[in-house]
């Protein structure tokens, strides 16, 4: 059996109303913070100005950094990044999607150096020396990116959308408050949830030593999107059901689904990555337009698999069916053509998920540039 090594250096605080302890949780680890988060919805929804409040009553300065934009660009972290170095920045607090987490990692990294955050990432360069402590607070129920320390930001002049982890980018703090997802519209709520569903049914179906605990873990976090997901698109307000969908978002992207020693590879999130960093879309509606034809070209190999994701998360031994039966009942069965993509790119975008994401050798049936381009055109 394989050796297993569960590391997760970050102190998670749960809970509806938890958001009202980040003053004091970010009086303990700096004295002036930047603030990273989106262009709009934190101020629009009133969290930006009770977050402000309450870390001006903690004593902690801060520099608000608002120009996050979803698919976070590289140059916008290397903005932020000069910021923390002329601002003598000890603490970044990443608020917002996993766009403005994201992009809090990044400037973690590219402000504590001296080269642009693309340097780190084509490099795989681990900073030297001290780094301001990272908090980070998600508004949206998804990447999970507050619970790992790996962040995608998108070169827009290549148009590769890259992964990137460090030893510095585990937050120290995460604030998952469940309250603060209420005031996202349905759409988001529903490319969120099929994000955390990806998370999960990759690793689960494409394992090769597939594990009972593991599996016991992924299965239940994969019924909680899965009953509760529609629940929240029926009644937007309803706190237990954003609840379990944050519990799930936190676990299903982080090292809790690799207990028990199970393995596989998120390859579905290889081939999307082209997708949102070409056309800038939804990275939910990227995966929910190619999901059906990444199971219908897997299925061959990982039967087993489908037949248990069916009986185990949906009560019925047809998991294929299930999955876009359930997609279709929230609204994303969707097709490449109608999200603007454009066929004459395919393979083009199928080269650069080969050269994005090297963790496509690890999918069950071979995946290289002409199958990963058919599954483009399956989608399309
Ligand atoms: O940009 P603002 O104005 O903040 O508005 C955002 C954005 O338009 C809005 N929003 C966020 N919280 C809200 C809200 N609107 C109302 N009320 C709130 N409480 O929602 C929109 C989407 O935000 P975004 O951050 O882009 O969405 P998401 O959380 O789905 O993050 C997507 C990004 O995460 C990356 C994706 O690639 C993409 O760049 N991922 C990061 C991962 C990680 N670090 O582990 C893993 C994931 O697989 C994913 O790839
Ligand atoms: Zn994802």
């Amino acid at each position: 059996m394989m050796i297993t090594t569960f590391y997760l250096p970050t102190k998670i605080i749960f809970g509806p109303g938890s958001s009202a302890r980040l003053g004091t949780e970010a009086a303990k680890l700096g004295c002036k913070a930047i603030l990273v988060t989106g262009r709009s919805s934190l101020r629009k929804t009133g969290i930006l100005g009770r977050v402000v409040r309450d870390l001006e009553n903690n004593g902690v300065g801060i520099l608000i950094y608002d120009r996050v934009e979803p698919n976070p660009r590289a140059s916008t972290v290397d903005e932020g990044a000069r910021l923390v170095r002329e601002g003598g920045i000890d603490l970044v607090i990443g608020i917002g999607g996993g766009s403005a987490m994201d992009a809090a990692k990044g400037i973690v990294i590219a402000g504590s150096g001296t080269r642009p955050i693309w340097h780190y990432i084509e490099n795989k360069v681990e900073i030297k020396g001290s780094v301001p402590r990272l908090i980070l607070v998600p508004t949206v129920a998804a990447s999970g990116s507050e619970a790992n320390n790996g962040a995608v930001i998108t070169n827009w002049q290549t148009h590769e959308k890259c992964v990137f982890s460090s030893s510095h980018t585990y937050p120290r703090v995460s604030i998952v408050d469940p309250d603060l997802t209420l005031t996202l519209p349905v759409k988001p709520t529903m490319q969120g949830g099929v994000d955390i569903f990806c998370h999960l049914v990759e690793p689960y179906i494409t394992a090769k030593n597939p594990a009972p605990l593991t599996d016991a873990i992924v299965e239940a976090t994969l019924r909680l999107v899965v009953n509760y997901l529609p629940r929240t698109l029926a009644k937007p307000d309803d706190i237990y059901a954003r609840s379990q969908l944050s519990w799930a978002s936190t676990i299903a992207c982080s090292p809790f689904t690799s207990l028990g020693g199970g393995d596989g590879a998120m390859t579905l999130h290889g081939i999307e990555h082209p997708l949102s960093g070409y056309y800038d879309i939804a990275h939910g509606d990227g995966l929910a337009a190619l999901l059906p034809a990444w199971i219908r070209y897997t299925y061959p190999v990982r039967k087993d698999r489908f037949e248990a994701l069916g009986s185990n998360v949906f009560g019925r031994p047809d998991g294929i069916a299930a999955t876009e039966e359930w997609l279709e009942m929230i609204g994303m069965r969707l097709r490449l053509g109608e999200l603007g993509i454009e066929s004459g790119r395919i393979r083009e975008m199928a080269a650069c998920a080969l050269k994005t994401a090297p963790w496509l050798k690890n999918h069950p049936n071979k995946l290289d540039i002409k199958t990963t381009a058919r599954i483009y055109r399956d989608c399309y």
